[in-house]
């Protein structure tokens, strides 16, 4: 079997928010539950930006807020939950097992985590990374697999470039 570390491993052109978002918004039918995608990049590279058209994107009518200081939202919508976590300010890893997130984290779920290196073990293994990056104004978005259906999420996210 192929390595599915090394497989499906995509980067977009540089992006406005516009493009980003619409980006995002046309990615939200082809997220598939369970899956966990880790979103990685500096501050302000545009996560949460992401995160937030990809939920609208999946129909959520409401604010979707950052989680910075909560660091958990989450999102019932009809087919699947979403929980979006931002790791930022966790103290150590301890507080994600304090919030459950491996119980919360079920088959109907769709798991987007900001700054998953700051979550340790604690955090499901992702099945798929999203890399931002900035490239003078806007942004560049490498969509890298490791799964099988982080794989199919990664060949979704090339056709949609
Ligand atoms: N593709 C883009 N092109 C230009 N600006 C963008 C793009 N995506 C997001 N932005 C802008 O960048 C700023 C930061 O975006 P955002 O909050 O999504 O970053 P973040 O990666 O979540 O940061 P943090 O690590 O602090 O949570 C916002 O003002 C947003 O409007
Ligand atoms: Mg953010």
């Amino acid at each position: 079997m192929a390595d599915v570390s090394t497989t499906g491993s995509f980067a977009s052109d540089p992006m406005d928010e516009a493009a980003m978002t619409g980006l995002a918004r046309r990615l939200a039918a082809e997220l598939h539950p369970p899956l966990c995608i880790h979103l990685e990049g500096d501050l302000g590279a545009g996560k949460t930006t992401f995160v937030r058209a990809l939920v609208q994107g999946l129909g959520y009518p409401g604010r979707v807020k950052s989680p910075t200081y909560g660091l958990l939202e989450h999102y019932d919508l009809p087919d699947l939950k979403v929980l979006h976590l931002d790791l930022y300010r966790i103290g150590d890893p301890g507080e994600l097992e304090f919030l459950g997130i491996v119980d919360l984290y079920d088959e109907c779920t769709v798991l987007l985590a900001e700054w998953p290196e700051r979550g340790g073990d604690a955090l499901p293994a992702a099945d798929a990374r999203l890399l931002f990056e900035h490239s003078g104004n806007l942004r560049r978005v490498t969509c890298m697999a490791h799964s099988s259906s982080g794989n199919a999420l990664c060949h979704s996210f090339n056709r949609l470039l």
